[in-house]
């Protein structure tokens, strides 16, 4: 039996047939559904579901927790109609429309053991993005990989901070022998992770690795901002060695209000006096009650996955949490 499903913000409708989930039919029927990986682990497809029930085929997608969907959330990319649906979705679009452009490389730099600085310069004006949304770098054959801003939008120069992934396409082979001057296509705008300033709470923002890229890009934003609310970040990392801007960050207290930057490690040697453990973890030994922040998570499925369910059980809000999760690429 197919359901017809209607997009509040939008007003589009479209009918679901079968065995067949959301998302695709929502693109088949030409409605841009907000979506990126189609496996239920970004989270980017995520919809209220106001009217209606949706179940899914075996247990719930990894990129949404037991408690989203208790209140009521869905993944559309996973979630199949049990009778008709009203849902609620931000639209995609902020800031430019995604846009592929010629970038020339004019930087690459080591940043830590294995993380690369990429600077690209855009060869077309105007594209905007917003802080924390991220690009897809082309690899010639129809496949991508994503990865965020690192750099807050300043005319046309692109910062990136790129994990090196052993054997992996992009992250090992490809930017192993990448030259000033080369050139890359990318695709961008992508992503709805952003700083939202009509959440005008205290920020709470949890990176993993690389997962602070985003964050960075977010936080530069604020700099010598009045209206910028108190800021604590943590980070997480293996080792001393893998954070890779520790001391850069000990200085942004001088340009944001109110700064606390907690490293955390993992993996730590014995010389390490900082905080030890999952960064998460951290978090939750610090602050007994997360009911007044907003909270950015970013970075590694895994800790995005417990953080969500660990701060939520601590009064966190999903209504002000927001996630920008790592999920590899399957093409
Ligand atoms: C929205 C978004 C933003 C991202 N932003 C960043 C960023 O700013 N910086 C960054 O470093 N990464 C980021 N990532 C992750 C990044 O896209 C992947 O690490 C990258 O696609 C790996 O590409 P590759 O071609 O080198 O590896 P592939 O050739 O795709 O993979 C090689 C092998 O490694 C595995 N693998 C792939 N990615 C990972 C991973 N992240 N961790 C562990 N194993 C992996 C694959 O399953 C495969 O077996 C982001 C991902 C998403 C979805
Ligand atoms: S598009 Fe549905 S979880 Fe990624």
């Amino acid at each position: 039996m197919s359901h017809r499903v209607v997009w509040l913000e939008t007003g589009q409708s479209f009918q679901v047939e079968a065995g067949e989930a959301v998302l695709t039919a929502a693109l088949r029927g030409q409605v841009e559904l907000p979506h990126e990986c189609r496996f239920g682990g970004c989270g980017t497809c995520r919809v209220r579901v106001l009217e209606g029930r949706v179940g899914y085929e075996d247990e719930l997608p990894m990129g949404l927790s037991p408690e989203e969907a208790e209140a009521g959330y869905a993944l559309a990319c996973q979630a199949l109609p049990q009778s008709d649906l009203v849902v609620s979705a931000e639209p995609l679009q902020l800031g430019s429309p995604p846009t592929r452009v010629q970038a020339t490389v004019e930087g690459v730099r080591p940043l830590g053991p294995d993380v690369t600085h990429l600077r690209l310069r855009l060869l077309q004006e105007g594209l905007e993005f917003l802080p924390g949304q991220y690009g897809n770098v082309q690899l010639g054959d129809g496949r991508h990989r994503s990865f965020s801003m690192a750099s807050k939008p300043n005319g046309g120069v692109v910062d990136f901070h790129v994990r090196r992934i052993p054997g992996g396409a992009f992250t090992d082979r490809r930017l192993s022998g990448l030259q000033p001057g080369e050139t890359l296509d990318i695709e961008l705008p992508h992503g709805r992770f952003r700083f939202r300033p009509q959440d005008y709470r205290p920020l709470l923002m949890v990176a993993t690795g690389t997962g602070l890229a985003p964050i960075k890009s977010i936080l530069e934003s604020l700099m010598d901002d009045p209206d910028c609310p108190p800021v604590s970040l943590y980070w997480g990392a293996r080792t001393a060695a893998d954070l890779y801007l520790h001391d850069e960050i000990q200085r942004w207290g001088e340009r944001l209000y109110e700064f606390q930057y907690v490293p955390v490690l993992s993996r730590a040697d014995e010389g390490w006096t900082g905080r030890r453990g999952y960064v998460q973890d951290a978090v939750l030994a610090d602050w007994p009650d997360l009911s007044e922040h907003a909270i950015y998570l970013c970075g590694s499925p895994l800790m995005i996955e417990a953080a969500k369910a660990d701060f939520l059980g601590r009064g966190a809000s999903l209504e002000h949490l927001y996630s920008d999760s790592f999920v590899f690429q399957t093409a």
